[in-house]
């Protein structure tokens, strides 16, 4: 299939876009490079350096292109910064993601996949976290996730338009070439991988009496190849959807420590911290919807090997894409 993955220089896009190659699909990436990075682009892929704010630009992209199907990875998705400027969340993740919308229904393409985030759901009443469960987010990063999934129904039922959405939990690794580098990181991997590196002074842990057994954090981290497959997976949809998307097995903040210490083999100090208002004690993903409807089917099951394909990488690139 021809695919359009908007925001294919970040992260997670950017993996997609390789595995997506890796299967013979032809693939264009758009980004406007706030926060991705042009070498993170794989070279097979074309790429347009472009902003979803701008609707004509995004038209005449997606006219140009003609893809069967859009990935959209494009978002602002800083959970802190979100409560300090919501208006930049809203304009972005949900205002500038009806931008492509609309585009896609003015150009006629029929297909669609969002990145959605555990987030919309707010501290959760049970876990594992499945589909069923009330939606109520507690920052403005979730609420927009959760207002763009409320746009994509009606346009699936005004404009026929087909979607997947994927409400990923905790996404970590790395593939051979493509890794982790945000500017600004929060996540608890490459920040542990940062002080083995010795980049980083310590990691902090931002709570240490949670009700868990070692008293901090839970959570669901799914290696970013299976993330990947699930978004191929999701291209052969029947029929639009949303679905969790975790590995169902959760991790405390110190056993993600304790993991990369014995990956790594290198001192990681820690900075033990009061708890962050707004972060749950458990947050694991149900993921059995998705197995039952696309056949998806984790490979990377161990938390060890998550780490190990992002330690690989971030020895391979200590200093992200500008090495
Ligand atoms: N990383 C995670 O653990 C996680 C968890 C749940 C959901 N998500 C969601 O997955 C998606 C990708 O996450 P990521 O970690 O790869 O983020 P990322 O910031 O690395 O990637 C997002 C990309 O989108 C681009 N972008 C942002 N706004 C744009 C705009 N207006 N026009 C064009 N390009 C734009 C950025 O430059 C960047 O390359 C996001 O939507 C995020 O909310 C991520």
């Amino acid at each position: 299939m021809r695919i359009l993955v908007v925001g294919g220089a970040g992260y997670i896009g950017s993996v997609c876009v390789e595995q997506l190659l890796n299967e013979g699909h032809e693939v264009a990436v758009l980004d406007n490079l706030c926060e991705g990075h042009r070498a993170a682009v794989d070279r097979r892929a074309s790429f347009m350096e472009g902003d979803l704010q701008d609707r004509q630009s995004t038209l005449s992209i997606l006219s140009k292109v003609q893809p069967e199907a859009v990935m959209h990875f494009a978002a602002s998705a800083l959970v802190g910064e979100s409560m300090e400027n919501p208006s930049k969340y809203f304009r972005n993740n949900v205002a500038n993601g009806l931008n492509l919308l609309d585009a896609m229904v003015e150009a006629g393409v029929p297909r669609f996949v969002f990145s959605s985030t555990c987030a919309i759901f707010g501290p959760p009443e049970r876990v594992p976290i499945d589909e069923t469960l009330p939606t109520r987010p507690i920052n403005p990063y979730g609420e927009s996730k959760l207002l763009f999934e409320k746009v994509l129904q009606w346009y699936g039922r005004i404009h026929g338009l087909k979607f997947v959405s994927l409400r990923y939990f905790n996404a970590a690794g790395a593939t051979e070439n493509f890794g982790e580098d945000h500017r600004v990181e929060t996540h608890l991997i490459p920040n542990i991988l940062k002080v083995a590196l010795g980049q980083k002074p310590h990691v902090e842990i931002f709570g240490t009496d949670y009700e868990t057994p070692d008293g901090t954090c839970i959570r669901d981290y799914i290696h970013i190849v299976d993330l990947a497959q699930a978004h191929i997976l999701a291209l052969k949809a029947n029929e639009s959807g949303f679905f969790n998307l975790g590995t169902g097995g959760g991790s405390s903040v110190r056993e993600v420590i304790e993991t990369a210490r014995k990956v790594t083999g290198r001192k990681i100090d820690i900075a033990e911290k009061p708890r962050r208002p707004g972060d749950p004690p458990r947050l694991i993903a149900a993921s059995d919807k998705i197995k039952r409807e696309l056949g998806w089917q984790p490979k990377f099951q161990s938390l060890e090997a998550i780490i190990e394909s992002a330690w690989k990488w971030h020895q391979k690139f200590p200093k992200g894409y500008k090495d």
